[in-house]
């Protein structure tokens, strides 16, 4: 049995992947690569790592170029994988033409609705879920100084969600996804008072995705990150590992590995123990395409195949915690 095959026997509603296009990550191209990404068994659903963000799909404005997201999605259709669709709206990513001119706040809020709306539309019935908002809170809670927060205002995420219902219909979940919010802490807090100010004002949102990029031996507790998810639960929104890795200081070791398994393991059981988190997607399998080495000096093997396609004790961990 693949990890999807047992996340399911678990309850959960899939194991996914995030993969990426070979345009992006020449590397990807590996066929063995493929063919694991293609296998149901191990990911019932993939997430594409760069080909629906802002500055792939409109790279001029109003102009809008599918090929990259497509490259990610059709296949995974096809393949009988669920789709979760990253991102509409974020600071990273962006193309020239938005991010080096300054619009009045009239023009980027009528921008930001043709983007959701051809995007969103086009991806009509075709996503589990939007990441509608990614990556909006600093690490205190306050909000990030972006283009969206200093022309629009501290309002602009409720206009997304607003716009990402009205044009991805109902059977699409909405999320706001981010980083460091896997405990409670600052930035957690802020994202709970996010949802319930949008439960006060009528503005949709269905689920809130933690990202859950780890470092070895730093992770949260199995019982943070079990009481973290919980509380966003009794909000009645729904949560996911949207993009778990963990990354490692190289030289990697048997020790390092070890430890690795235990943190890869306390999350995904956290996820399955927790009242509603419905499934966990990894930001890459396989250590090649990992988008840690380029960020991070120093560090890698984040992933639970390793470069010669073995399984790491990480994934045999993942497995386990999915069967207890
Ligand atoms: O577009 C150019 C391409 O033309 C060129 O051939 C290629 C050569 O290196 O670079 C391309 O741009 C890179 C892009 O990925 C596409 O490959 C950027 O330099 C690189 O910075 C970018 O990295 C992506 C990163 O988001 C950007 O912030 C990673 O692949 C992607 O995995 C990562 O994903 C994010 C999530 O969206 C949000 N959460 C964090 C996560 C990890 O950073």
């Amino acid at each position: 049995r693949g990890l999807d095959d047992l996340a399911k026997r678990a309850g959960l509603l899939y194991f996914g992947t995030a993969i990426d296009n070979p345009f992006s990550s020449p590397k990807a191209v590996d066929p063995k690569y493929q063919e694991i990404a293609r296998n149901s068994h191990e990911f019932g659903q993939v997430t594409p790592a760069n080909g629906q963000k802002w500055m792939y799909i409109e790279p001029e404005r109003n102009v809008f170029n599918y090929t990259y997201g497509d490259a990610i999605i059709k296949p995974a259709k096809k393949n009988g994988q669920m789709r979760r669709c990253h991102n509409l709206l974020w600071h990273s990513q962006l193309p020239d033409w938005l991010t080096s001119k300054n619009y009045t706040k009239p023009e980027l809020l009528s921008i930001m609705e043709n983007h959701i709306k051809h995007e969103a539309s086009y991806y009509k019935n075709e996503c589990y879920a939007w990441d509608v908002v990614n990556e909006a809170f600093n690490e205190d809670g306050t909000l990030r100084e972006d283009l969206w927060l200093w022309t629009i205002g501290p309002d602009y995420m409720e206009y997304a969600f607003k716009f990402a219902r009205k044009y991805a219909g109902h059977g699409t979940k909405l999320y706001y996804n981010d980083y460091n919010i896997e405990r409670i802490q600052n930035k957690s807090t802020a994202v709970v008072n996010l949802v319930k100010t949008f439960r006060k004002k009528g503005v949709p949102i269905d689920g809130v995705g933690l990202q859950a990029h780890f470092t070895t031996g730093s992770t949260p507790s199995y019982e943070d990150q079990l009481a973290n998810i919980n509380r966003f639960n009794s909000l009645g929104v729904e949560v996911a590992l949207t993009e778990l890795d963990v990354r490692v200081s190289l030289p990697d070791s048997p020790e390092k590995q070890a430890q690795q398994a235990k943190d890869y393991a306390a999350s995904v059981k956290a996820c399955k123990d927790a009242k509603n988190c419905v499934g966990v997607t990894v930001w890459d399998f396989w250590d090649p395409v990992s988008w840690v080495p380029g960020v991070f000096a120093g560090k890698g093997n984040a992933c639970l195949w390793a470069e010669d396609f073995t399984k790491k004790p990480a994934y045999y961990a993942v497995a386990d915690a999915l069967r207890n």
